[in-house]
């Protein structure tokens, strides 16, 4: 299966210091934050850009509706054909998912919002999701351990979408900050377009580690 390319680095940035996120919070209950979001968005709704686009949250919300889409069909599907079709399309959407999630969104948020803990568990589930999928991508529906594989990565993302969706999650948070999600949606969509028709040939060189995924393989 056709791997997305990494692009630039994806640590999302330096420290800023220590905020404590309830400290945060409470600027952004100000609405001073959110005022100049709106501002700096050029006015354009929460929900979508100047010309109903999605902003960066609708679309990354988009991606999960559709990856849960293909788990509970994962579930239901008896052929082998059909829960490896599945799980392709589901462990390839999610490369690129976390992939413009690592390379846009994850630093954008740390820059505003300076929640280095958010971002990080982030990150960290990020690429204990990619050795799941990485699993199920050397494997086969013949392999006894293929659909336990495509449940735990299952219940790996649903945890993880909630972490990031929550009412106090990282989308929240975002949505509270000087984040200009309108721009942000703009290169998410770009890079995802880019990924998703992107094929690379076996030798190609692997996508760079996150300074997360380099914490994950340094493990005994
Ligand atoms: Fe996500
Ligand atoms: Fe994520």
């Amino acid at each position: 299966m056709a791997k997305a390319k990494r692009k630039g680095s994806s640590s999302g940035g330096g420290s800023r210091g220590k905020s404590s996120k309830r400290a945060r919070r409470g600027a952004s209950a100000s609405g001073q934050r959110g005022a100049a979001a709106r501002k700096q968005s050029g006015g354009t709704s929460a929900r979508g850009g100047r010309n109903g686009e999605p902003d960066a949250i609708a679309l990354l919300k988009a991606d999960h509706r559709q990856v849960e889409q293909w788990f509970a069909e994962f579930e239901e599907a008896r052929s082998k054909d059909q829960k490896r079709e599945l799980a392709e399309n589901i462990c390839k959407a999610l490369e690129v998912h976390t992939m413009i999630e690592e390379e846009i969104f994850y630093p954008a948020f740390l820059e505003a919002t300076d929640d280095k803990d958010t971002h990080h568990e982030a990150e960290l589930e990020h690429a204990n999701a990619k050795q799941v999928i990485a699993d199920i991508e050397s494997s086969d529906p013949d392999d006894d351990y293929y659909d336990s594989r495509v449940k735990v990565l299952s219940e790996m993302i649903k945890h993880h979408v909630n972490e990031e969706e929550k009412s106090d999650g990282m989308f929240a948070e975002a949505r509270e900050s000087r984040m200009d999600l309108a721009a942000l949606g703009r290169a998410l969509k770009a890079r995802k377009d880019e990924l998703m028709s992107e094929t690379t040939s076996p030798d190609a060189p692997p996508p760079r580690m996150t300074p997360a995924q380099r914490v994950v393989e340094s493990k005994p």
